[in-house]
C-alpha cells in the first residue's frame, strides 16, 4: 500500500496561528483564572475514554487552543496516517516494515485468515505454552532474559498485575550486560525448577546473547539437561534461536516494534503470571482503546488530545520534559517503560523524508511513584525555575487491604495537582508557591489486565499522534546503532591496549580502564 504524503506541521496554515495565539494569549494563560471563568472547565476538560478517565483541566489550554490544535491535526493528515497504519501500510518508511501491533489484540474473527489468522495461532500456542508452565509445579522460578522492549513491558506488567498473579512462582527479569545482575538471580535458583525465557526479537542483540549463553551454561554446569523443557525462545528470528540450541520458540513478526512487542509472545511472562484469560482481557483493554483511537472524533479522542497537548507544550511552551507520577507502587516501572516509548519512538532529528527538523520532538520523560517522589524531586516541580508538566495516574480500588493507606495515597495525587496549579502567594521569598504548574490527570477505576491494556494502548496512540504532527517515523530507532558498533570495536581493544585511531579521551580511559 502507498505512503499518503504527510504536512508537517511546520509547513501548515494552522502551525503560524498556533504561533500567534501562543503568543497573544497562550503563554499567559493562568489555570487560576481559566477555572474562575468557566464553572465547567473540568467537564469540558476531561472526559471517559475506555477503562480511563482523564482529566486535562489543570493544563493551560483553553477551547480555542484545543480548537486550533485540532485544525493542526487535520491540516497533517492525522486521521490519515493513522488510518494507513491500521490498514497495514508501510509506515515505518525507514524499514519499509508496517506497524501493526494493534494487529496483536484484534479479536479473532469468523473465517480470518493471512496475518490475523497467524497471530491468533500463535496466540492460542502461547497462552498454552503459559498454561503447561503454570501447571508444572516443579518451575518454580522464571527468567526472562531480554533487553529495552524485550524487558521493560513484561517486566513493568508482571509487577502491575502481582495481584493476579498465580502463587508459588517467581518471576526474574535479567537485562544488563553487567553480569552482575545474572549472577545476582541464578545465586538463588536451581536448574531444575528453572524456566528461562530468551526474549530477543532480533536475537542477535548482545546483552541478551551473552546473558543468554552464560545462563546455558550454567544450566549445563549444574546438571541440567532438558532444555527444550528449560529454555524458551520469543524472538521473529526463529532460525537465531534454533542456533542457538533452543528448540521450544514462540515467534512474532517484523511489523512488531520492540517496544509495542508486550503483546506478541514477547508478553509470555505475563501470560505465565496472570494465565490465559487474564492475558486475553490485558488484549482486549488494549483493543478498545485501538477503536476508540480508530473511531472517536477528534475533539474527544483521547489519545490525539493528549499527543496534541505534547505538541503545544512542546513547541510553543517550549516544556522539555514530562514527569511520569504512578500514585501506585504496582505502576513502579511505568516511567521506565514509557521512557521507551516516547523517546526511542519520537527522540528523532530529521523528518520522515530525512530532513532535518527546524522545531523540537519527544520530550525527555521521567519519573517515579508517588508518594515517594514528593520526598525526592517534587521541590523541583513546584518551586523550580523550569515548568513540567505532570502525568498523575490514580487507581480507585486499593490494591492492598491494608486500611487507611488508600486514602492518603489519594488525598495526596489530588492534593500535589491541586498545589502545582493553585500555589500558595501569600508568603512571600523562599515561601512562595507561583503555582499555574499544569498537571494531567489519568484515572483507572482499578488496576486490571484490561485496564492496563487499555492505559498502555492510550500511551502508544498519543506518541503516534505527536510523531504525526512532527512528521517523523515513530517506528524506527536508527540513533541506537553507532553505540553498538563502537562498542564492538573498543571490547577487543581492552584486551589488546591498542588505542590506535580512538580520540584522545576514549584512549586515555580505555587505558585507565585495563
Ligand atoms: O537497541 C534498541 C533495541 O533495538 C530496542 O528497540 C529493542 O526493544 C531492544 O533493542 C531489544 O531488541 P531485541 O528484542 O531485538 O533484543
Amino acid at each position: 500500500m502507498g505512503l499518503i504524503s504527510r504536512a508537517r506541521c511546520d509547513r501548515t496554515p494552522a502551525w503560524p496561528r498556533l504561533q500567534a495565539l501562543y503568543a497573544s494569549a497562550g503563554k499567559n494563560l493562568d489555570l487560576r483564572d481559566a477555572f474562575a471563568a468557566d464553572a465547567q472547565r473540568f467537564e469540558a476538560f476531561s472526559q471517559q475514554a475506555p477503562h480511563v478517565f482523564a482529566d486535562l483541566s489543570k493544563n493551560r489550554i483553553d477551547q480555542a487552543t484545543e480548537q486550533l490544535l485540532l485544525e493542526l491535526a487535520r491540516e497533517c493528515g492525522l486521521e490519515q496516517h493513522r488510518d494507513a497504519m491500521f490498514a497495514g501500510a508501510h509506515i515505518n518508511s525507514t524499514e519499509d516494515r508496517a506497524v501493526k501491533h494493534f494487529l496483536l489484540r484484534s479479536p479473532a474473527a469468523p473465517g480470518m485468515s493471512g496475518d490475523l489468522a497467524q497471530v491468533h495461532a500463535t496466540l492460542d500456542a502461547m497462552l498454552g505454552y503459559a498454561e503447561e508452565v503454570r501447571a508444572d509445579a516443579a518451575i518454580t522460578d522464571i527468567v526472562n532474559i531480554g533487553i529495552g522492549g524485550s524487558d521493560l513491558g513484561p517486566q513493568m506488567a508482571v509487577l502491575a498485575l502481582a495481584e493476579y498473579a498465580i502463587g508459588g512462582k517467581r518471576f526474574h527479569f535479567v537485562s544488563n550486560v553487567d553480569g552482575e545482575e545474572l549472577a545476582e538471580v541464578l545465586a538463588r535458583l536451581r536448574p531444575q525448577n528453572t524456566l528461562f525465557l530468551i526474549a530477543s526479537k532480533t536475537f542477535t542483540t548482545a546483552e541478551t546473547m551473552t546473558n543468554a549463553q552464560s545462563a546455558k551454561s550454567w544450566f549445563e554446569a549444574g546438571g541440567g539437561k532438558d532444555v527444550s523443557r528449560h529454555f524458551a525462545a520469543l524472538t521473529s528470528n526463529v532460525s537465531g534461536a534454533k542456533d542457538f540450541g533452543i528448540t521450544t520458540t514462540l515467534g512474532f513478526w517484523d511489523w512488531v516494534g520492540g517496544r509495542y512487542s508486550l503483546w506478541s509472545a514477547i508478553g509470555l511472562p505475563i501470560a505465565i503470571a496472570i494465565g490465559a484469560q487474564g492475558f486475553r482481557d490485558f488484549l482486549a483493554g488494549a483493543h478498545a482503546m485501538d477503536e476508540h483511537f480508530r473511531e472517536a472524533p477528534l475533539a474527544q479522542n483521547l489519545p490525539v488530545r493528549l499527543g496534541l497537548l505534547d505538541v503545544w507544550y512542546r513547541n510553543f511552551h517550549c516544556f522539555a520534559s514530562r514527569s511520569i507520577a504512578p500514585y501506585s507502587s504496582a505502576l513502579r516501572r511505568l516511567p521506565a517503560y514509557l521512557q521507551q516509548l516516547e523517546m526511542e519512538s519520537n527522540g528523532k532529528r530529521v523528518d520522515a523524508q530525512g530532513q532535518p527538523l527546524p522545531f523540537d520532538t519527544s520530550p525527555v520523560l521521567w519519573g517515579e511513584p508517588g508518594t515517594n517522589g514528593q520526598h525526592a524531586y517534587f521541590q523541583m516541580l513546584h518551586q523550580g525555575t523550569a515548568v513540567v508538566p505532570v502525568e498523575f495516574i490514580a487507581v480507585r480500588k486499593p490494591m492492598s487491604g491494608l486500611k487507611g493507606h488508600h486514602d492518603k495515597l489519594l488525598a495526596n495525587v489530588l492534593a500535589q495537582a491541586q498545589a502545582l496549579m493553585v500555589g500558595k502567594t501569600d508568603e512571600g521569598g523562599h515561601k512562595n508557591f507561583p503555582g499555574n504548574r499544569p498537571s494531567t490527570f489519568l484515572l483507572l477505576d482499578e488496576l486490571s489486565p484490561a485496564s492496563l491494556g487499555a492505559l498502555l494502548a492510550l500511551q502508544e496512540h498519543r506518541v503516534f499522534v505527536s510523531g504525526a504532527i512532527w512528521g517523523i517515523n515513530s517506528f524506527d530507532q536508527w540513533g541506537v546503532e553507532l553505540g553498538k558498533v563502537l562498542a564492538k570495536d573498543i571490547e577487543p581493544r581492552l584486551k589488546s591496549g591498542d588505542v590506535g585511531g580512538l580520540d584522545a579521551s576514549t584512549a586515555g580511559l580505555l587505558q585507565r580502564l585495563r
